[in-house]
């Protein structure tokens, strides 16, 4: 192969990965949309929906806080910075009906407390979530 072919491969390839690496879209697909779906609809009630409810969880602190700290998402092998981008992506995509006025996308900053305090038993934290502010 002549070195300039080769050269032109290993160009195209590098930026491939790039693209496929910095967008949220496709970070959703290969990490979330096996359980999620791709249009966010899960599997009730195994698998939660990710329409709407997300949006209304996001409009209170706590539950903004845990949108990053349910395993699926808090484990996930992405970093802080994709995860923010995912989890925006979810809100913006699948949540725009409920989404608040004044919702500002969620930082990697945010991300990067949240994620560390991974919840032991989401199902549970998330009915008291709904009790307290429903
Ligand atoms: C292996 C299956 C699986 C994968 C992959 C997965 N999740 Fe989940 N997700 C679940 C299940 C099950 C729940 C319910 C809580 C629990 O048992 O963990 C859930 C709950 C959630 C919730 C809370 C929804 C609510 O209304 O309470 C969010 C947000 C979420 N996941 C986001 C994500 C994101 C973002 C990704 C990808 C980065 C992801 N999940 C990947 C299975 C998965």
């Amino acid at each position: 192969m002549k070195s300039l072919t080769r050269l032109f491969i290993v160009a195209s390839l590098f930026s491939a990965s790039v693209t496929i690496q910095g967008s949220p879209r496709v970070n959703y697909l290969l990490h979330c949309s096996g359980c999620h779906l791709p249009d966010g609809r899960g599997s009730p009630p195994a698998v939660p929906s990710l329409i709407n409810d997300s949006g209304k969880l996001a409009a209170i602190p706590a539950g903004r806080d845990y949108l990053a700290r349910v395993p699926g998402a808090s484990q996930a092998p992405i970093s802080d910075l994709e995860l923010s981008e995912v989890l925006n992506y979810i809100l913006l995509n699948f949540n725009g009906d409920v989404l608040a006025k004044d919702f500002t996308p969620i930082t990697e900053k945010e991300v990067a407390k949240s994620r560390q305090n991974i919840l032991a038993d989401p199902l549970k934290y998330r009915e008291k979530l709904w009790q307290q502010y429903r």
